[in-house]
């Protein structure tokens, strides 16, 4: 609130007077003179600064002027992979610290999907019955999309045109990576990879189908076969918002949930996150596994994203911080349990964080 004592106002009847005696005085005719004639400047027009906006931070100190990228507020970056990925692989460095079996014949949603690196790599090299990939933003969504037309159409086809990778593994050699146990964890990269990406170029991409039947809708899960790409699908939506699944076919068995919690920590306070963590757990079937990758609170302030008041005020009063997560997620939520999969290597630091796996 603001206080009489708070607004400065100033106004032009505040303005100290001239001294009327030694203020040289000027006629009324002077005044309208027109001004001695100037050389006139032709120079290069003056190039329009736009005004960047201002926002106070937490600290008392002076208000601090941040680049403005309000398109990134959700964490929706547009190169996230690009900085993330180390340069010439295609699989994503936490999929190896997954294990298959709790993955094929499942039903997936990677909550918070971009540009659907990780759903891809999920589908192709873990053979889920139906991953669905969901973001808040729809150019990324987009973009999902065309990267799956793109790896779909890579594929070995087989005679019924679809193409089962869950028990092709294989071959270190064959992949661009220099680990050996991130590559053990990949089908071969001739089935993968058969086409060349000039053929997709130059023919346009092959469709990618959504059969019923792969969507998890009235069908059990042992048959599950796995079928990239047509096991894939992405949506756009908010899913913090949207309504809790009630019917048996809206639950999944695994929720992926890499890298989101503090863009839904920053934009929606405590409040939303319990709210995440929640929906989390009523999305999931019994005995089903939510993959988590919280970012550390330290990183909160460094986002190179402009922060609105209320993110800031959502910051600072934080009490449920990443380290709590565990305690709240088992003692309050009601996860069974937590395993700690372990931390990727990245050359990047701060992507060196670790993923769990909570149990319902
Ligand atoms: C930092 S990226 C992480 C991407 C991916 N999960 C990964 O780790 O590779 C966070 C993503 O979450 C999305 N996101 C944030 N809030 C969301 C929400 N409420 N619903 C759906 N997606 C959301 C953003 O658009 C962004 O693409």
């Amino acid at each position: 609130m603001t206080t009489a004592n708070d607004t400065h106002t100033s106004t032009k009847s505040a303005r100290p007077l001239r001294n009327s005696a030694s203020a040289p005085v000027r006629s009324e005719a002077a005044s309208f003179a027109p001004p001695a004639e100037q050389p006139q400047r032709r120079g290069p027009a003056k190039r329009y600064t736009p005004t960047v906006p201002r926002v106070v931070t937490a600290d008392k100190g002076p208000a601090k002027t941040l680049t403005p990228r309000p398109a990134c507020a959700h964490g929706n970056y547009a190169d996230y992979y690009g900085k993330r990925s180390t340069r010439g692989e295609w699989v994503d460095r936490r999929l190896p610290l997954l294990e298959k079996s709790w993955i094929e014949g499942k039903n997936v949603i990677d909550v918070g999907c971009n540009a659907g690196v990780v759903t891809i790599g999920l589908a192709a090299l873990f053979a889920p019955k139906h991953i669905e990939g969901v973001d808040i933003d729809p150019t990324l969504v987009r973009k999902a999309r065309a990267r799956l037309a793109l790896r779909g159409s890579l594929v070995k086809m087989q005679a019924n045109n679809i193409i089962s990778l869950s028990d092709d593994k294989t071959p270190v050699e064959a992949m661009d990576v220099d680990d050996e146990s991130l590559a053990s964890a990949l089908p071969s990269r001739q089935d993968l990879d058969y086409f060349p990406t000039s053929c997709p170029s130059l023919y346009g991409s092959m469709p990618v189908v959504e059969h019923d039947e792969y969507r998890g809708e009235g069908t059990d899960n042992s048959d599950g076969a796995g079928l990239f790409p047509h096991n894939v699908t992405f949506r756009c939506g908010d899913w913090l918002h949207e309504p809790n699944p009630s019917r048996a076919e809206f639950k999944k068995d695994v929720i992926v949930a890499f890298s989101i919690t503090k863009w839904i920590h920053v934009n929606h306070g405590d409040a939303g996150l319990e709210r995440f963590f929640k929906r989390c757990f009523n999305t999931l079937t019994p005995g089903g596994c939510l993959l988590l990758e919280p970012q550390l609170f330290e990183t909160y302030r460094k986002a190179p994203v402009l922060f609105t008041r209320t993110m800031d005020e959502n910051v600072r009063n934080a009490k449920l911080k990443p380290e709590d997560f565990e305690s709240y997620l088992i003692e309050t939520v009601g996860f069974q349990s937590v395993e700690k999969l372990g931390v990727p290597e990245n050359r990047a630091a701060g992507f060196k964080r670790a993923v769990y796996r909570y149990v319902k």
